[in-house]
């Protein structure tokens, strides 16, 4: 009985996958669907995916947390700097597995910040101390019901007792999300991906973000020893957020809008661009928001030598490396292999990523 309710939840989540995806018709999609067809029959990642749609902690979830898992101090990860457009040996380093936990976090506020986007800021002990700029977490929607597939988003701010998100109601589960109430337990799984490595020597650090790009980058800005530029760009003055803080903590913030109703008008790279010419320093970004902006920053970033840190926003399922959904083609020294952004990723550095339309 308790199998056939789960094979019944696997196999609606599966359709959920497919359902998610309809829309995308890159030709990496068949990939993704041979994969999850794969994993259909039997990928040893199943138990796995088995526990987060369960809303259980799989013993073999707990065991890919890694060796560090019983440390207090989460795994860092070291910068990789040291890459050149003729050797790739540099890349696809192994990253220290993160430490990945399970909690039901209660809400303990929710409101309005600026526009459509919302705060959600969440009690969780287990979870916040753990949390890396950049990373992100998978949230088990209460009111989906038959949806079951959790949602990514990035982690704005954590401290030892609390995570916050920022987020833009866009469809079924993120309007569902406005429901939540201050006290609501809602299920969340992190901190998940890899985050920001640490800055290089001697580098001035850029951020550079668009729409909710910014609350990804929010705790690197924090964290950097030196500010230097943040570039922001949005579609109108609504889409801009926290440049008051990012400014409180030293950042130069430059603005862009669409619609020229907040700072200059076009996207970012048109401030951006004018700005690198008069550059004498040696610049390392740190870059999240839609893929045109991060294609477009990854390759400023190669065609003048530097550092560029994406975080990639590809639609993802089980948030975890088991469904292989979120899958990008990664350089690597003999060619390309396929890397899942939530686990491998979502921050590639520009070199390591093959764009596809
Ligand atoms: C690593 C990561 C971090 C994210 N961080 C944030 C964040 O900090 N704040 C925030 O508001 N959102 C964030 N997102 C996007 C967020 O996960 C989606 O908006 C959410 O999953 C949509 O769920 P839904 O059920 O409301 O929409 P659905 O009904 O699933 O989709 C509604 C629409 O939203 C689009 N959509 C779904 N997922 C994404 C995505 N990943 N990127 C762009 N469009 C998408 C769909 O294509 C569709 O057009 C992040 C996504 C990823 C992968
Ligand atoms: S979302 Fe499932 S492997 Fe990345």
């Amino acid at each position: 009985m308790e199998l056939n309710r789960r094979a019944g939840k696997i196999a609606s989540s599966f359709f959920e996958i497919a359902l998610y995806h309809s829309g995308k018709t890159s030709s990496s999609q068949s990939i993704k669907y041979a994969s999850i067809l794969i994993l259909l029959g039997g990928h040893p990642c199943l138990p796995i995916l088995i526990g987060i749609i369960g809303n259980e902690t799989s013993p073999s979830c707990e065991k890919r947390a890694g060796p560090n898992e019983n440390h207090t101090e989460p795994p860092r990860l070291k910068n990789r700097t040291n890459l050149n457009a003729f050797d790739l040996r540099g890349l696809n380093p192994q990253y220290p597995a993160p430490i990945m936990k399970q909690e039901n976090a209660t809400v303990i506020e929710h409101h309005n910040f600026q526009g459509d986007y919302r705060i959600l800021h969440f009690a969780a002990p287990t979870v916040g101390p753990l949390v890396q700029p950049g990373q992100f977490l998978e949230l088990q929607v209460p009111q989906l019901g038959d949806r079951i597939l959790r949602r990514p988003f990035s982690i704005y701010k954590a401290d030892a007792e609390s995570v916050s998100i920022l987020y833009k109601p866009v469809g079924r589960g993120t309007e569902s999300m406005r429901l939540l109430n201050v006290g609501d337990a809602v299920n969340i799984i992190g901190p998940l991906g890899n985050g920001y490595p640490e800055l290089s020597e001697g580098k001035t650090p850029v951020l550079v973000a668009g729409g909710y790009g910014n609350a990804a980058l929010y705790l690197k800005a924090k964290e950097l020893p030196v500010q230097g530029v943040a570039f922001f760009g949005g579609r109108s003055a609504l889409d801009i957020l926290c440049i008051d803080e990012f400014k409180a903590l030293g950042w130069d913030v430059r603005v862009t809008t669409n619609d020229g109703s907040l700072g200059t008008e076009g996207l970012v790279t048109d401030a951006f661009d004018p700005w690198l010419t008069e550059q004498n320093t040696d610049v390392e970004l740190f870059v999240c928001g839609p893929n045109p902006m991060l294609k477009a920053m990854g390759d400023r970033a190669i065609e003048h030598g530097f550092t560029a840190w994406l975080s990639l926003d590809e639609n993802m399922a089980c948030g975890v490396g088991a469904c292989l959904t979120c899958v990008i083609k990664r350089k690597t020294a003999d060619g390309w292999e396929w890397a899942r952004c939530c686990k491998d990723g979502p921050i590639f550095e520009s070199r390591e990523i093959i764009w596809e339309d």
